[in-house]
């Protein structure tokens, strides 16, 4: 089989593989929002955007760049403590979360503001503990966007945050028990 050319609709990134991965490597979205390169539509990023739904992209820009710095944090801890499972984890996550926030400041024509420091506790357990809380409170942020959102983009754009965020929650679920 040959390979070919992807993009996903979540964060705009390309893909190259015999056929599109389950989740987008870059922002985690399903398979479903994955197309063949060919068919993008040069104006997916290009939303007449509802006062409500331009806010609502704001605040879920703070939600991405504050989890997406804590992340950074958990990674540099677990990287100190040599444990390379917790430092996968939260490495992949920090990228996740970042490239949400590209995303989102792709919808709202600004630059992507710097990564501040954030703290975070020097045990992988602990910062899985909040990264659950975290994961869960911009799960439900999400949840309100979408349904909120009149904009089919926007409900599809959020709709898809929280099952990627889901997905997040579920693994520091598995590694809190
Ligand atoms: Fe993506
Ligand atoms: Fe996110």
């Amino acid at each position: 089989m040959k390979v070919k050319v992807f993009r996903c609709r979540i964060c705009g990134d390309p893909y190259i593989g015999e056929s599109p991965p389950t989740h987008c490597p870059f922002c985690g979205a399903d398979a479903k929002y994955i197309i063949d390169a060919h068919e993008w539509d040069s104006g997916e990023f290009d939303v007449q955007l509802s006062e409500v739904s331009r806010e609502n992209l704001e605040a879920a820009l703070d939600l991405e760049m504050g989890n997406a710095a804590f992340y950074a944090c958990a990674r540099d801890k677990a990287a100190a403590t040599g444990d390379e499972y917790m430092l996968a984890k939260f490495k992949c996550l920090m990228k996740v979360e970042a490239e949400h926030a590209s995303a989102i400041c792709k919808f709202l024509k600004i630059d992507k503001p710097e990564l501040s420091a954030a703290t975070c506790s020097a045990k992988g357990v602990e910062n899985s503990h909040e990264g659950y809380e975290r994961e869960d409170r911009a799960i439900k942020a999400y949840a309100k966007f979408r349904d909120e959102a009149t904009e089919p983009r926007m409900q599809d754009f959020f709709g898809a945050l929280v099952e990627i965020e889901i997905d997040h929650l579920q693994i520091h679920a598995e590694d809190t028990k």
